[in-house]
């Protein structure tokens, strides 16, 4: 963990980085040994920013999962670089990994728990951990003696390490006895995992990284990497044969990086994937063999793809019937195709169903398994397969199902404990905990490092819910956040970089994350948090036998996991970080082409093209999409008070096509309203842009200042229960106060 030994020389490393610096700036470094500190040319390296101590770690941002050395002074962290050993980006950061070491001491960190005293209305005052923590088990206990034990909401985050996932799980299923546990990750991919589930039989995504490099055909669906997962970009490419198509509605960065962009309608994707595979069919561009051996419902499929005309994609899509031929030749006469997709697909009512419909393309050809061959989710928090797969949200822990009697009696077995205490079908999902806390069914609700105040949909009926719950307790490393604003109780954690486990990324890949700082004040990490309160509901001994660091929960769940798909049992956390991750499944899941269903076979999906649920009309005549930029991270809780990325890009903007600004008599940088059926985003910045389409407008979701969740809509995809962010009808006013 400590590179210290091998890397003594980092000191002088970085002495050499100042002094080619200061060579090209013609200073004489022999002479000004420090005059670099006061040279303003040099105001961004001084002295103080020399590491004594490097520290190997993971990033914590995105599901990259980029390997990192964080450079600490007298144990404070002064710098981040890439790991140029480590075999997810060698070397490379993007700007947020880059100055990821600034979060730890940016102003604004949760130092103590504070309570609401007197109740609502009153101001949060700081008190003890103990009365913190005592407040929180008695008021939530005499709620459950009130309203029952499922009264209790609580919402997790792709934030926190695979150990805390686990033992999160355990404290609210059989500490609180509560099945309403979720997290932020429906926000996210909860439609990729049920897609899988659809298609496969179970979640987890088949393909690796390596596989951006060797396909002959990428093809990103609602997917712009350039800004969301920026060091990808650079495992594209390396194949000098390859063919880079991008489908997304804006010419988005990644759409600019693409040989073919495909500006689709909002919502055609999934006419578009059912009409290539409709020429695939035509023109006999399949694997027969692979169909005959690995998949089932191959024959509906085919009767319910000849409806998909190129005529009727061409009007769906908007694209041309030569670009969808051409398209669907490339990707059917590739040796290995890739589709990679993220939240343009995820953030629909039909977010499952459309990875359902990427995996037929990828069925069809016998494009799984393979090098270069994979229908792969990009997931976006840094540890949401962690959450993924030690569970207890969308599947018990291990990808166990909760209505499996045997998957149920064995983890029963495991933990020593009756089969009965394990719930037979999951709780409710995150906006169905919503709902239930606006309904009073939910009268208690946990955030543990998530901010739905900026990141959930329609924020009337959030804050409806906020306020009408009689305890809110809000666990993060940030004070204050939107969120705490409507806390009765808040508890100050520990952050990336002060806490040691592991997070897994988006290619299965489980990577060890090290501490090198210590919390600010008297923030705890979530783990002790958990278990101090495991404590005090007196199952402590029971769930969580002699624990006392995040290493006890690894070799629990390491034995939890042993013989599932998702199995960590084979690597111990030094392996781990000597190798820069191990992946669970190893490069690529069905190699076999034996799925995890009862026949062992892939189930190909009929997959209607629905239209958008609130379609522009008269009163509202533009469709809002959202999306994020590369210098912050989802709510900004983090990059927010990190100035280098904040001052990058400070504001909220909204894009409008030139089209539009004319015939509303827009001129660029006006500032405007947005102005949905349920609310409005004040003073937006306008940029008027061919990067949308006409009749679109778009607008990034990270700011809690001009929320783009005031606008958006409660409409949510009936299988994953995620919301879709992606669609709404807006107008577009001048703003008369600014
Ligand atoms: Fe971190 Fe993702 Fe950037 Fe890599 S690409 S440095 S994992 S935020
Ligand atoms: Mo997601 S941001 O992969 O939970």
């Amino acid at each position: 963990m400590n590179l210290t030994a091998q890397t003594g020389t980092s000191k002088n490393a970085e002495f050499g980085v100042v002094t080619r610096l200061k060579r090209l700036l013609g200073i004489d470094t022999n002479q000004q040994k420090y005059a670099y500190a006061e040279d303003p040319r040099f105001g961004y390296i001084s002295e103080s920013r020399v590491a004594d101590t490097w520290t190997r770690t993971t990033c914590g941002y995105c599901s990259v999962g980029c390997g990192m050395l964080i450079g600490t002074r007298d144990g404070e962290p002064v710098a981040a670089r890439g790991n140029p050993d480590h075999p997810v980006n060698r070397g490379k950061l993007c700007p947020k990994g880059l100055s990821e070491h600034q979060v730890l001491r940016a102003p604004g960190r949760a130092t103590t728990p504070m309570l609401r005293r007197g109740g609502r209305g009153t101001p949060l005052v700081p008190v003890s951990w103990e009365e913190a923590l005592d407040v929180m088990v008695s008021r939530i206990g005499a709620l459950q003696e009130a309203h029952g034990t499922d009264t209790l909401g609580v919402i997790g985050t792709g934030q926190l390490l695979t150990e805390e996932f686990y033992t999160l799980g355990k404290l609210v299923q059989l500490g609180f006895q509560s099945r309403n546990y979720d997290g932020n990750t429906t926000l996210c991919m909860a439609s990729a995992v049920s897609g899988y589930k659809l298609s496969f039989g179970s979640d987890g995504p088949p393909g690796a990284y390596a596989d951006l490099e060797t396909a002959d055909v990428v093809l990103l669906v609602g997917s712009n990497i350039a800004d969301n997962h920026p060091i990808l970009c650079n495992r594209l490419r390396s194949n000098p044969e390859q063919v880079l198509i991008v489908a997304d509605p804006r010419v988005t960065k990644t759409a600019m990086l693409a040989d073919i962009h495909l500006p689709v309608k909002p919502r055609s994707d999934i006419a578009l994937l059912n009409g290539i595979a409709h020429i695939l069919l035509r023109d006999g561009m399949i694997d027969r063999d692979y169909v005959d051996a690995h998949t089932e419902g191959f024959d509906d499929f085919v009767s319910f793809a000849a409806d998909f005309t190129l005529q009727h994609v061409s009007d769906v899509t908007g694209l041309s019937v030569e670009t969808i031929e051409r398209v669907a030749h490339l990707y059917g006469n590739a040796k290995a195709a890739f589709i990679g997709w993220t939240m343009g697909v995820n953030h629909s009512t039909q977010g499952s169903v459309t990875v359902a419909a990427i995996n037929n393309l990828a069925m069809l050809t016998g494009n799984i398994g393979r090098a270069g061959a994979s229908p792969f989710s990009i997931t976006g928090q840094c540890n949401a397969m962690g959450t993924r797969e030690s569970g207890f949200a969308s599947s018990l822990p291990g990808y166990r199902k909760f209505d499996s009697e045997h998957d149920r009696e064995e983890l029963a077995a495991i933990w020593e404990i009756p089969a009965h205490r394990l719930p037979t079908a999951r709780g409710l999902a995150y906006p169905d905990i919503i709902e239930a806390a606006v309904a009073k069914r939910v009268t208690a609700l946990w955030f543990i490092a998530t901010n739905p105040v900026v990141s959930f949909p329609n924020f009337k009926l959030l804050q409806q819910a906020l306020t009408t719950a009689e305890f809110v307790v809000v666990q993060d490393g940030f004070f204050p956040t939107p969120t705490a604003d409507y806390a009765d109780l808040v508890l100050p954690a520990a952050i990336w970089g002060e806490k040691e486990g592991t997070y897994t990324n988006s290619e299965r890949r489980i990577s060890k994350v090290n501490a090198f700082a210590t919390p600010p004040g008297e923030a705890r990490s979530d783990f002790d948090i958990f278990l101090t309160l495991a404590e005090k509901l007196g199952v402590k001994d029971v769930l969580y036998p002699g624990w006392s660091t995040t290493h006890d929960a690894w070799l629990e769940w390491q034995r939890v996991s042993a013989g599932r798909m998702c199995d960590y049992s084979s690597f111990t956390w030094q392996q781990i970080e000597e190798n820069g991750g191990m992946q669970w499944g190893g490069e690529r899941l069905y190699e076999d082409g034996i799925f995890p269903r009862e026949n062992g076979r892939a189930l190909f999906h009929c997959v209607p093209c629905l239209p958008f649920t609130e379609q522009p009309d008269s009163d509202f005549g533009l469709i809002l999409n959202t999306g994020r930029t590369v210098e912050h991270w989802h709510t900004r809780t983090k990059t927010g008070a990190v100035p280098i990325l904040n001052n990058m890009m400070p504001n909220a903007w909204l894009e409008m096509n030139p089209v539009d600004a004319e015939r509303l008599q827009f001129r660029q940088h006006d500032r405007v309203n947005i102005v949905s059926r349920r609310s409005s985003v004040t003073n937006v910045e306008l940029r008027i842009t061919g990067i949308v389409a006409p009749g679109q407008v778009f607008m990034p979701f990270h700011f809690a200042e001009q929320n783009s969740n005031q606008v958006t809509l409660g409409a949510f995809d009936p299988i994953s229960r995620e919301p879709n962010f992606k669609q709404c009808a807006v107008r577009v006013e001048r703003c008369r106060y600014a």
